[in-house]
């Protein structure tokens, strides 16, 4: 049994004034029966963390270095996310592999530092709209499963997020039918290489809102969402939590 996983994207948005959004989250959902994790800036992850404390919401990063500690100046190392508050992390996001150039490599050593410090990898990957188009989209999604996912993944540390480059903050999503195909492809490549793959949560995430979660969560091989801009206001999330609480 994949126990369901509503995860928030807070991207580069929020201050301190943000933090009443997740006491709000969790005094309307005191006891959800999904996890419910919020990725806020990492300016805020140590005091969410805080103040998270003993409720229902978890608190992750955003990204992380490949290594330990060094001269990597603004970088943040997995075991200083685990040592603010932290228990997961989002990896290789379009937008770091689009700003920042990261490759499969790159995620895949990051997901091993993530692991490695106690944290719950949170991987996504996704194809453009252009290769959607071309017909390459589970060639594209196999090829970074390959290269981004260690082979130190296990369904205890390891969350595949689905993002279609094209949906993400757009308000456009692939038909049920798209999703559910790419869904059951990454758990199939999963159990090529991974014993407890069927354990595995995968999250679709792009342009999910109250309005579309309920049909998205009744897909095939759909454990979550990883929602970004509806999950900066509680009532929102808080919507989105309970159609996970209901599918
Ligand atoms: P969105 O972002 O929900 O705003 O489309 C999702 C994401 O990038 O994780």
């Amino acid at each position: 049994m994949r126990r369901k996983l509503a995860a928030g994207n807070w991207k580069m948005n929020g201050t301190g004034a943000s933090l009443a959004e997740i006491e709000a989250l969790a005094e309307a959902h005191p006891t959800p029966r999904s996890e419910v994790l919020i990725c806020p800036p990492a300016t805020l992850i140590a005091q969410m963390a805080w103040e998270a404390k003993g409720g229902p919401v978890m608190v992750g990063g955003q990204d992380c270095h490949a290594k330990a500690s060094g001269a990597h100046t603004g970088d943040i190392a997995a075991g200083m996310l685990k040592d603010a508050g932290a228990s997961h992390v989002i990896l290789g996001h379009s937008e770091r592999r689009a700003d920042h150039g990261e490759t499969d490599a790159d995620v895949r050593a990051k997901s091993e530092a993530a692991i490695g410090a106690g944290l719950i990898a949170v991987i996504c990957v996704g194809e453009t709209e252009a290769q959607r188009d071309e017909g390459d989209t589970l060639k594209v999604i196999g090829t970074q499963l390959a290269g981004s996912v260690p082979d130190a993944a296990t369904a205890a540390n390891t969350v595949i997020a689905y993002e279609p480059v094209w949906a993400i903050g757009t308000g456009r999503t692939p038909t049920l039918d798209q999703i559910a195909e790419v869904h059951d492809f990454i758990r199939a490549e999963l159990a090529k290489r991974f014993a407890d793959a069927d354990g595995i949560r995968l999250l679709y995430g792009g342009s999910v809102k109250p309005s579309n979660a309920a049909e998205i969560f009744a897909t095939s091989n759909v454990d979550g969402a990883l929602v970004g801009g509806a999950s900066l206001k509680a009532a929102d999330f808080g919507a989105i939590i309970a159609a996970l609480d209901a599918a």
